[in-house]
């Protein structure tokens, strides 16, 4: 995905276009959450809503806040959603600090491979921090394969800085969540990582 700059209204069409399982990651996502019980949700890289949109579906009673650097992005998500399923739209960079916690679930699909690998460990610890004891976080990403063979995106763009599973996993234990891996599909997967109740 070596677009910086999403345009909205070719969005959905690009990314179907590169990630082959795109609506089966985002339903993997929902699918994931749809145990958990949740009525605050942060959605890091939300764009149009996609992600937002499906979770949404299984949480009749909860809301969301948007992050995302692009306005335009977040304008389609806007249009898109229920009005009062969102509490908050936030136009920032995902390496700034987090809108304030504590949230339930903490989603983020196909947008934090764009961070380098110091500020996905960052992050996750932000993360870890804003969710509520109990809380989960799913991530929804590309990452790196040990066999470069088994990979169906193509990367190339200095915009995308996708790392090992691996270490993205240890990345989250180390700051303090109990993380597994729930789906995969070849340089794409899906972990669910978990804040304990302490
Ligand atoms: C491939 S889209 C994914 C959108 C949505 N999560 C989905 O699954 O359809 C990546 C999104 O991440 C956003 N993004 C990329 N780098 C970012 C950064 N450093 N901070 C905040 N948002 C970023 C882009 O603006 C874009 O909306």
């Amino acid at each position: 995905m070596a677009h910086h700059q999403f345009e909205p209204d070719i969005y959905l069409e690009f990314v179907r276009s590169h990630v082959a399982h795109y609506d089966e990651l985002e339903d993997t996502v929902a699918g994931v959450t749809e145990a958990l019980a949740a009525t605050r949700i942060l959605d890091l890289g939300a764009g149009t809503g996609e992600t937002a949109r499906r979770v949404l579906e299984k949480h009749p009673g909860a809301r969301v806040l948007l992050v995302d650097a692009s306005a335009e992005m977040l304008e389609a998500a806007r249009l898109t959603l229920p009005e009062d399923r969102i509490e908050q739209i936030v136009v920032q960079q995902l390496e700034d600090p987090l809108p304030e916690g504590p949230f339930d679930l903490v989603v983020s699909a196909l947008a934090i491979h764009h961070l380098e690998s110091a500020d996905k460990q960052l992050l996750f610890h932000r993360i870890a921090a804003a969710l509520a004891p109990g809380g989960s976080f799913i991530l929804a990403d590309v990452v790196v394969l040990d066999d470069p063979g088994q990979a169906v995106l193509s990367f190339g763009s200095p915009y995308d800085r996708p790392d090992r599973l691996d270490y993205q996993l240890g990345w989250m234990e180390e700051a303090g969540l109990k993380p597994s891996v729930v789906w995969s599909s070849g340089d794409l997967a899906v972990v669910k990582a978990d804040r304990p109740i302490e």
